[in-house]
C-alpha cells in the first residue's frame, strides 16, 4: 500500500511524496525514462541501497553514474558541491538531467542545492533514508550547504519533482540517528498539532520498537503537517514557515559551536527545542509543566535535553546572532503558547538572551 502525501507550493508545480513500508522505486521509471540520471549518495548509504536503486532504473535511463560522497554533516560543504559539478561537467550532463538524492538530510541539502544551481536549475528527486530526512528535510525545497561560520548559509529553495519514502529504510538505521529523526517528529507536536503529541506520547513503545505501521502513521503526518506550512508559505516570506524553525535557534548554534562534529542535527534540535520552550516559561507564555511534558517524550527517544559543554556563552549568542530568521531589529524565536501552538517573538534583546542563557553556563 502506499501513502502518498502532496505537497503544493503557491505558484509552483505540485509534488508527491509517496510512503510505503518496502522499498518500492516503480514511481521514478517515468521520471528518469530516457533521461541523463547522476545518483547522489554517500559511503555507508551506496554499500547498503546503490545497487538496488541502479537495478530499478537501469532499463530506463539514457546513461547514468553515480557520485559516491563522503559520509558526515562535516562535509556539508562547497568541496561536496564542487564534487557533483564536477562529475556532471565532466560527464558532459546537459540541462535536462535529473539528479537523485539517495540519502539522509546531508545527501538531500547538498543534491537539492547542486540540482538548484547546475546550469541554473535541474530536476532534483529525493529518497530520503533516514527517519529525519523522510519525516523533514526532503520536504519542502529547502536545500543548502554549511558554512564554517554559521548552519546552511548558503543555499537555494527548490522544489523535488518526487519523494520516495520508505519504512523498510529504517530497518538498518543506527538507533542514535533514528531517536534524531524522532525530535523532528515531536516538533510537529510542539509546534502545529497537539492531537499528534499525544498520539506519539501513547506510541512510544511502538515507535521505539520501529513497527512499520505506527512509523508510516508518524511518517505520513509529519509530512502531510509540513506540506500544510509549505504551501502557505514556501520561502519563509511570512511567520508561518518560521515555526518548523522551533528549537532551530539554539540547535544550529549548538552544531556551528561544535563545528558540525558533535550532537547530530536532531539531537542539537532537541536540546534547542527544550531551551526555546523555557525561554516560553520565562517569557510567561507557559506554565513549566508543558516543559516537563516536551522533555519526558524526547527522553523516551534518548535524546540529550541539557546544553552540550565545550563552548562558551559568547561564542554560543555570536552564532545565533547569524540565524537565518534575524533581522535588523534582533533575533528571532520560535516560542510555545502551549503543546501544538507556536509563534513568532522578536521581542528578546541581547541583553535578556544573554541573561537567559546564564543557567546554561
Ligand atoms: P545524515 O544525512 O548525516 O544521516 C545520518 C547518518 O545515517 C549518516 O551517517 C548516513 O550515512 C546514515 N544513513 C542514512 N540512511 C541510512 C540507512 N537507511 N541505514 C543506515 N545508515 C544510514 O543526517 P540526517 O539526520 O538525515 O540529516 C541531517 C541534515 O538535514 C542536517 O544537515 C540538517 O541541516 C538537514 N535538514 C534539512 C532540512 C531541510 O528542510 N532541508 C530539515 C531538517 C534537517
Ligand atoms: N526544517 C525547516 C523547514 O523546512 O522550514
Amino acid at each position: 500500500m502506499i501513502t502518498e502525501v502532496v505537497v503544493l507550493p503557491k505558484g509552483k508545480p505540485a509534488y508527491a511524496v509517496l510512503i510505503t513500508s518496502k522499498i518500492d522505486f516503480e514511481a521514478l521509471q517515468s521520471y528518469v525514462e530516457d533521461k541523463e540520471v547522476l545518483i547522489v549518495t554517500n559511503t555507508t548509504i551506496a554499500e547498503l541501497y546503490l545497487p538496488r536503486l541502479e537495478r530499478a532504473i537501469e532499463k530506463h535511463y539514457f546513461k547514468c553514474a553515480h557520485c559516491i560522497l563522503n559520509d558526515g554533516e562535516v562535509y556539508k560543504n562547497s568541496d561536496s558541491l564542487n564534487t557533483i559539478y564536477q562529475y556532471l561537467l565532466e560527464r558532459n550532463y546537459t540541462r535536462h538531467c535529473v539528479l537523485i538524492a539517495l540519502g539522509g538530510g546531508v545527501i538531500g541539502d547538498i543534491t537539492g542545492f547542486a540540482a538548484a544551481t547546475y546550469q541554473r536549475g535541474v530536476s532534483v528527486i529525493q529518497i530520503p533514508t533516514t527517519l529525519l530526512s523522510q519525516v523533514d528535510s526532503s520536504v519542502g525545497g529547502k536545500t543548502a550547504i554549511n558554512h564554517p561560520l554559521g548552519k546552511n548559509m548558503i543555499g537555494a529553495f527548490f522544489q523535488p519533482k518526487l519523494v520516495i519514502t520508505a519504512a523498510e529504510f529504517l530497518t538498518t538505521l543506527p538507533q542514535r540517528e533514528f531517536f534524531a529523526g524522532m525530535a523532528e517528529v515531536i516538533k510537529y507536536g510542539c509546534i502545529v498539532d497537539v492531537d499528534f503529541f499525544v498520539w506519539l506520547e501513547k506510541n512510544v513503545v511502538l515507535l521505539q520498537q520501529r513497527d512499520s505501521k505506527a512509523l508510516i502513521y508518524a511518517i505520513a503526518k509529519s509530512c502531510e503537517l509540513k506540506a500544510q506550512v509549505v504551501a502557505r508559505d514556501e520561502e519563509e516570506k511570512t511567520d508561518v514557515r518560521a515555526l518548523l524553525n522551533f528549537g532551530h535557534t539554539f540547535g544550529h548554534a549548538i552544531e556551528c559551536c561544535q563545528n558540525y562534529q558533535g550532537l547530530k542535527h536532531g539531537e542539537a534540535v532537541a536540546v534547542g527545542m527544550v531551551m526555546a520552550a523555557q525561554l516560553s516559561v520565562e517569557l510567561g507564555f507557559i506554565k513549566e509543566a508543558v516543559v516537563a511534558r516536551i522533555i519526558s517524550l524526547l527522553q523516551a527517544f534518548s535524546l540529550r535535553v541539557m546544553l552540550p559543554g565545550g563552548f562558551t556563552k559568547n561564542e554560543f549568542i555570536l552564532a545565533m546572532l547569524r540565524d537565518k530568521k534575524n533581522t535588523t531589529t534582533g533575533i528571532t524565536f520560535i516560542v510555545l503558547d502551549g503543546i501544538g501552538r507556536a509563534k513568532v517573538d522578536k521581542s528578546v534583546s541581547k541583553d535578556r538572551l544573554s541573561q537567559f542563557l546564564e543557567q546554561y553556563f
